[in-house]
């Protein structure tokens, strides 16, 4: 069995600190309790030292939270801001402390302005004052700001990270600060550094989005070794962003791994995190954008409706209910799309049509897509009623009228010619086959059947549908409709629409 990941979220701490406006005491109680429900394992409260309110803030999440959970506060390696953390979260049963300065040798020179060794220096006292604080009730945790900056000095950064484990640090964290280059090359800098230390510390990663290759950073540092995974909510942070938090879940649950989270949570949080950040979810974002679950081209189509039930789809990663999301794989029909998005698109408006029908009326439908792009639903339901009730062909019925019981006359069109018989039958279809037979177009009527269309779905009031299969020249069956609030003038319509249709083959 795989060793579980530790969800450490930061979305109450750097996603908060990146917002235009930052969410107050009552927000952050709100999105709190989201995130106990949600079954993260840890919650970076906030930044106490920051303001006011932030302390508040802690120190009210820390009151409230339940037992099991780690509620850390951010302190810079500085004597008062550590007091102030340690005074706001270390009344809730497991408090962590979590101080960082930045290692890599471009920011202690051009940022801090100190040397390796004062860096070091100032790492190792303010571990040791924290964990003097924190007694043995609470934890002390690391991070090496700008550690994916430290390649060149990435010893300097293992020895340092050593003497701040034996100050008391128990959880070290590599945040990638700013994304700048390969996966490959922070994750194997991890992965060092995992192998130098005492294996009874917490690796964490940190990684912001930069590049937009958090979530692949994350998910990979977790296969080198480590278990804690500092993630926000919709991936909201600085800049890019900070690693997003239900991509990393459910990538590691497709890979296997066991994920402590209500994964069924992912997408209404999603949707209330947007609400409060004011930041709306992009329509391409990986499981909960609108456009997540759209399929266009028509290969795609195809995949999507021959796997829609099963767990795994042609082409999605995951079963949309995995997330809370309804099972609404959309179709959306534009020049690229195929006749299975007409077939699916009429069915799921609920009108009738077979894929033939679809086949059919699909050059129609795909000439006006290439005007004016994707089509709305309404379009191509009136290309369906005018294609496949309006068939346009050499027969043109004038009329048709009850004379007497079994006795029907039948006015139409071949070409130019008109045609006025009277036919005989026990029924209108019967009496205006007749009247075909006597004109010379004699028809195989193979089966009929006829039903009502509701009035939301025919555009008017109640019609009758008929629909029609008929046997052509060639033995191949053809499938025709008719629709009329009369239901004799149904049936003839079928019957015209079924004469055009075969001359079509
Ligand atoms: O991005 C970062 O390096 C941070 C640290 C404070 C952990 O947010
Ligand atoms: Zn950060």
């Amino acid at each position: 069995m795989s060793r579980q990941p530790f969800f450490y979220d930061i979305t109450l701490r750097d996603g908060n600190q990146s917002l235009k406006k930052p969410w107050n005491l009552q927000e952050k109680e709100f999105i709190f309790k989201k995130l106990i429900d949600f079954g993260v394992q840890a919650v970076e409260a906030g930044f106490p030292a920051a303001s006011e309110m932030d302390f508040e803030a802690c120190r009210r999440l820390a009151e409230t939270a339940p037992e099991n959970l780690v509620i850390s506060g951010l302190a810079r390696c500085v004597e008062s801001d550590i007091k102030t953390a340690v005074e706001a979260i270390n009344i809730c049963s497991k408090p962590r402390l979590h101080t960082f300065i930045a290692m890599s040798p471009f920011n202690m020179k051009y940022v801090l302005n100190k040397s390796p060794e004062e860096v070091r220096k100032t790492a190792i006292e303010a571990v040791s004052f924290a964990k003097s604080l924190m007694g043995s009730r609470g934890e002390v945790q690391f991070s090496v700001e700008h550690f994916g900056d430290c390649m060149e000095n990435l010893d300097f950064v293992t020895d340092t990270l050593k003497e701040v484990v034996k100050a008391g640090a128990c959880v070290i964290n590599l945040p990638n600060t700013v994304e700048r280059t390969r996966v490959k090359t922070f994750v194997d800098m991890v992965e060092k550094v995992y192998n130098a230390l005492p294996k009874d510390i917490m690796i964490a990663v940190h990684c912001h989005n930069d590049l937009g290759m958090a979530t692949a950073a994350t998910v990979e540092s977790y296969f080198a070794g480590a278990t804690q995974l500092e993630c926000c909510l919709n991936g909201i942070g600085e800049r890019a962003g900070n690693t997003n938090m239900y991509e990393v879940a459910i990538a590691l649950h497709n890979s296997g791994v066991e994920v402590p989270l209500k994964l069924s949570d992912i997408y209404e949080l999603a949707l209330t995190i947007s609400d409060m950040a004011k930041i709306r979810i992009p329509d391409l974002a990986p499981l909960v954008g609108s456009e997540a679950l759209a399929h266009r081209s028509g290969i795609h189509q195809d995949g999507a409706i021959k796997t829609k039930d099963m767990e795994k789809g042609a082409y999605r990663p995951i079963h949309p209910t995995l997330i809370g999301r309804k099972d609404d794989e959309k179709l959306g029909f534009t020049s690229q799309s195929g006749k299975t998005a007409i077939f699916e698109i009429i069915k799921d408006a609920g009108y009738p049509i077979t894929i033939q029908e679809a086949v059919r009326i699909s050059p129609v439908v795909k000439e006006a897509a290439e005007k004016i792009g994707e089509l709305p639903t309404r379009n191509i339901i009136d290309i369906y009623f005018n294609e496949v009730f309006n068939v346009k062909g050499d027969f043109r019925l004038v009329s048709f009228e009850k004379l007497t019981d079994g006795v029907f006359n039948l006015k139409f069109f071949h070409k130019d010619k008109c045609y006025d018989i009277d036919g005989h039958g026990n029924g209108p279809v019967d009496a205006c086959l007749d009247a075909l037979k006597q004109a010379g177009f004699e028809q195989k009527l193979l089966d009929y059947e006829q039903f009502a269309l509701d009035g939301e779905l025919s555009g008017s009031g109640a019609v009758a549908m008929t629909v029609m299969h008929f046997e052509d020249k060639n033995g191949k069956t053809i499938i025709s409709r008719g629709k009329d609030e009369s239901t004799a003038k149904a049936n003839v319509k079928a019957i015209f629409n079924g004469l055009n249709l075969m001359r079509q083959q």
